[in-house]
C-alpha cells in the first residue's frame, strides 16, 4: 500500500475580511431596487464581516505529508483576496464588481476564480463564504 496515495484529505484555511457593499441593479428603477434588495440597497452602503473558508482537497505528498502547505495557502488567500477586499467598498474599489452585484454568491465565485488560478490544478478547491453567522454560500457545489 502506498500510504501517501491512499487518502484524499481536505485542508481548510479560514480567513476574514471586512467590506462595504450595496446591492443594486443599474437597469432597474430605484423603486424596484428598493423592493427587491431592501436594506441591502441603502445608497450609502453597509458593511459585513466576511468569514471565508477555503478547502483544498487532494492526496498527501509522499515527501512532505502535506496536501498543501497551509502557510503557502494562507499567503495566496492574503494576496488574492484579503488585500483586495479587506476594508474596501466592493462596488467602488474592486473592479470585479463594477458590473456584477456584490452578493455573497458573486463574491464567492470571484474568490474561487482568483484562488483557482494560484492553486495547483491537481488539487480540488471549494469555497465557503459567510456574510453573517447565519448566511453563507458554498461554491462550487
Ligand atoms: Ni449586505
Amino acid at each position: 500500500m502506498n500510504f501517501s496515495e491512499d487518502f484524499k484529505t481536505a485542508v481548510v484555511r479560514c480567513e476574514h475580511f471586512n467590506s462595504a457593499h450595496r446591492l443594486h441593479n443599474k437597469s432597474w428603477s430605484d423603486e424596484k431596487n428598493k423592493s427587491v434588495f431592501g436594506k441591502c440597497n441603502n445608497p450609502n452602503y453597509h458593511g459585513h464581516n466576511y468569514d471565508l473558508e477555503v478547502k483544498v482537497i487532494g492526496y498527501c505528498d509522499a515527501e512532505t505529508g502535506y496536501v498543501i502547505d497551509t502557510k503557502i495557502l494562507s499567503d495566496i488567500i492574503q494576496d488574492e483576496v484579503v488585500n483586495r477586499f479587506d476594508h474596501k467598498n466592493l462596488n467602488l474599489d474592486v473592479d470585479f464588481f463594477k458590473d456584477i452585484n456584490p452578493t455573497v454568491e458573486n463574491i464567492a465565485r470571484v474568490i474561487y476564480n482568483l484562488l483557482r488560478a494560484k492553486i495547483a490544478p491537481h488539487l480540488e478547491l471549494k469555497i465557503k463564504l459567510y456574510e453573517t453567522s447565519r448566511n453563507f454560500v458554498e461554491y462550487p457545489i
